[in-house]
Formats: C-alpha cells, sequence, structure tokens
C-alpha cells in the first residue's frame, strides 16, 4: 500500500484505539440467548411469523432482487401495494418506496434544495439528513438542537426564494420529541416546507404507532413530508417518503438516490407490508412497547421519553465500551453509542425499550445495566 497510506491509517487507527473510539463488527449468532435491547427492532415484527412468511413468498414469487431500480424492473405490485398500504396506515396523498431510509433523506432533500434555496436542520439530526444537507448545494443552517427562534431567525432573515426546515420527529439517541407543530407553523409563516424524519417514530408514537406527524393531525397537510424507514419498528428493511403527488412526482423524476439505486428488495416490501398489517390490527404491541420504556426510565432514573428510546449518558467512551461489554457477558445486549453518534462528552449505554421482550426480562436487562454502570438498584 502508498506509504503515506500506510502511516495514515495506523496513525487513525492507534488514535481511535487510545480514545476509546475504535469499532469493529460482531457477527451476530441466530440464535444467542442475550436480551436484545440494543436493536432497532422496536415490536419484535423481524421474527413475526406472518412477517418472515410473506417475505419467504415474495422472494419465492419474484425472486431474491429486485433486478433493476424502481424506474426500469425494480418496481413491483407488492411496492404499490406497500406505498398505498403506507399511506392508508399513516395518512397522506401518495407514498414513493425508497432502498433504504438513508436514501430517502437523501433524495428527498437533495431533490427539493438546491442552489436557489435554504435548508434548515437541526443539530442532533440523524447523520442520514446531515449527509443530505451536505449533498443538496444549498445553503445550510444547521441550528441548535430544539431552538425555535434559531429556525425563525434563519427563516425571516433569508433571501433564498424556497427554504426547507428538516428534522428528526424522534431523536435516535435519548428518544425525544420535535415540536413539529410549532415548526409547522414557523413553515407557514416563512413559506417553507417541513421535512419530518420519522423513523424513530412510526410503529412507537400515538397509541397506534402512526407516527408523531399523524399524531400531530398534520398527516394530510401538503406542506408537510414524511420520510420513513422500514428497517426499524416494522422489522424489514429499506424506506419510504410520505407526501403530496406533486413532490413524489418530482422525487421519481429527479431524487437521485431513487432513480440510480437498485429498488427495494420485493421480500423487503411484502415483509414491511406484513408488518403494517400486524401494527393495523392490534394497539397491543405499541402498548406494551410504551409499558417496558416507561419501566427502563424509571429503573435508569432518567426521564420518560417519548421515543423508545432509554439511555444512560456515561460521558466517557473508554467506560461506556468496557460497560456495554460487562453487559453482554452478563447475557444482555445494549447499544454502546459514541461520538460521533453523539456529541463528544455524550457517550452512552442506549436501550431500546422492545415490544417483544417479557417484563421478566426487561426487569433482568436493568440490573444487568445498573450493576454494569455501578448504580444502586
Ligand atoms: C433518524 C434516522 N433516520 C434515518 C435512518 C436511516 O434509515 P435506514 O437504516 O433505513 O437507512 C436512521 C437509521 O439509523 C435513523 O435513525
Amino acid at each position: 500500500m502508498s506509504r503515506s497510506y500506510d502511516d495514515w491509517l495506523a496513525s487513525t487507527a492507534a488514535q481511535r484505539a487510545t480514545s476509546g473510539l475504535h469499532r469493529s463488527l460482531r457477527y451476530r449468532d441466530a440464535t444467542a440467548p442475550l436480551i436484545d435491547v440494543a436493536s432497532n427492532d422496536y415490536l419484535g415484527l423481524a421474527r413475526d411469523s406472518r412477517v418472515v412468511g410473506a417475505a419467504a413468498e415474495a422472494a419465492r414469487t419474484w425472486g431474491a432482487g429486485a433486478t433493476g431500480s424502481r424506474l426500469v424492473t425494480g418496481s413491483t405490485a407488492l411496492h404499490r401495494d406497500l406505498e398505498s398500504t403506507l399511506c392508508d396506515f399513516l395518512g397522506g396523498e401518495d407514498a414513493l418506496v425508497f432502498s433504504s431510509g438513508y436514501t430517502a433523506n437523501l433524495g428527498v432533500i437533495t431533490a427539493l434544495a438546491g442552489p436557489e434555496s435554504l435548508v434548515v436542520s437541526d443539530a442532533d439530526n440523524h447523520a442520514s439528513v446531515i449527509d443530505a444537507c451536505r449533498l443538496a448545494r444549498a445553503r445550510v443552517v444547521v441550528t441548535p438542537h430544539a431552538d425555535l427562534s434559531a429556525v425563525e431567525n434563519a427563516l425571516a432573515t433569508r433571501s433564498e426564494v424556497r427554504a426547507l426546515v428538516v428534522v428528526d420527529a424522534v431523536f435516535s439517541t435519548d428518544g425525544a420529541t420535535a415540536d413539529v407543530v410549532a415548526l409547522r407553523r414557523l413553515c407557514e409563516r416563512y413559506d417553507a416546507l417541513l421535512v419530518v424524519d420519522e423513523a424513530h417514530s412510526v410503529g412507537v408514537i400515538g397509541e397506534d404507532g402512526r407516527g408523531l406527524v399523524a399524531t400531530a393531525g398534520m398527516a394530510h397537510d401538503p406542506d408537510v413530508i414524511r420520510t420513513v424507514t422500514l428497517s426499524k419498528a416494522l422489522g424489514s428493511q429499506g424506506g419510504a417518503v410520505l407526501a403530496s403527488r406533486a413532490v413524489t412526482g418530482h422525487l421519481t423524476n429527479s431524487a437521485r438516490s431513487f432513480i440510480f439505486d437498485t429498488g427495494l428488495a420485493p421480500a423487503c416490501a411484502a415483509a414491511a407490508l406484513a408488518a403494517l398489517t400486524v401494527l393495523s390490527e392490534s394497539k397491543e404491541l405499541v402498548a406494551r412497547l410504551h409499558a417496558h420504556r416507561d419501566y427502563l426510565a424509571d429503573a435508569l432514573d432518567v426521564a420518560r421519553p417519548a421515543g423508545a428510546v432509554v439511555s444512560a449518558v456515561l460521558g466517557d467512551p473508554g467506560r461506556t465500551l468496557r460497560a456495554a461489554e460487562t453487559c453482554r457477558e452478563a447475557g444482555v445486549l445494549v447499544g454502546c453509542f459514541r461520538p460521533p453518534s453523539v456529541p463528544s462528552s455524550g457517550s452512552r449505554l442506549r436501550l431500546t425499550a422492545r415490544a417483544s421482550l417479557t417484563e421478566v426480562e426487561v426487569k433482568e436487562a436493568c440490573a444487568v445495566v445498573l450493576d454494569a454502570i455501578g448504580r444502586q438498584r
């Protein structure tokens, strides 16, 4: 390898190791007897027999892959059904399925922003939103987290013709929600569109899991655009945009991450469809998730979040890594979040309240985590 790269790779690896920021892959066992409070399979649907069965049948019918981009051969009847079912369940005029939540965010923000526009983005937004802003070639103002007056100031003083305000509905590292109602009001006052990333919100927020925008009564507002992932509460993989037909038509013609990307695999589309059916037929899963979340938050002595994520902030990345390892050795899988996923002093154990866990398992997970971080029960 080139000497300059050799030196650079070795020194950056050494830096990561000394600052407790090294990451490596760990290949999961299909049947390991661990209590999982780490995954984003919030409702346990990834292993639901109806969801798995639908995926298997779709693979047999349509093949293992989508075979092409959505505009060439990658759109099947399953994609069409998924788009209309997403509209029925979440409300909204139209939906467009992408290969992931990441590409959905890239597609919407880059296709709707550009040299003549402003993007206002919350500092705590997900990396896919940050990357989309970087690619958009628009002027981007990153506002301090949840600072409505900074959003207003950015909109009020803009010289660009068009503006987008982009926010995560539920922030992925602490489960807090954005004030989408107040943001929508600001957008109306200053003629902007609101883009809400509902990745951690669908299947979690509201009694029926329809998400933050629908719960706030804004599902049919043409000036509110939602991105969702199929990869968390819906237990599948993929993403989608919910918006007016004018917007989805524009995305179909100009979102590069839609046009130049292989369509979502039919098995994933079928799995997400089945998951939406399960979710729409029962409120019990969402209620169980909420109960587990409240138990976890109370046990860890943090405020109950609206989302399914409860975090124990430890600060130091090395200490966080050791605590996560201790939990694993004791049979509990927790998320270990360190920079750049969180700010420099915000390393934390991240626990997800998953509906498929029993009360006994949630209690056991709490006890192990409290021991690992040296806190009294
Ligand atoms: C807030 C948020 N948006 C978007 C994504 C990307 O979704 P996907 O994993 O489907 O690409 C994630 C995934 O971690 C996320 O947390």
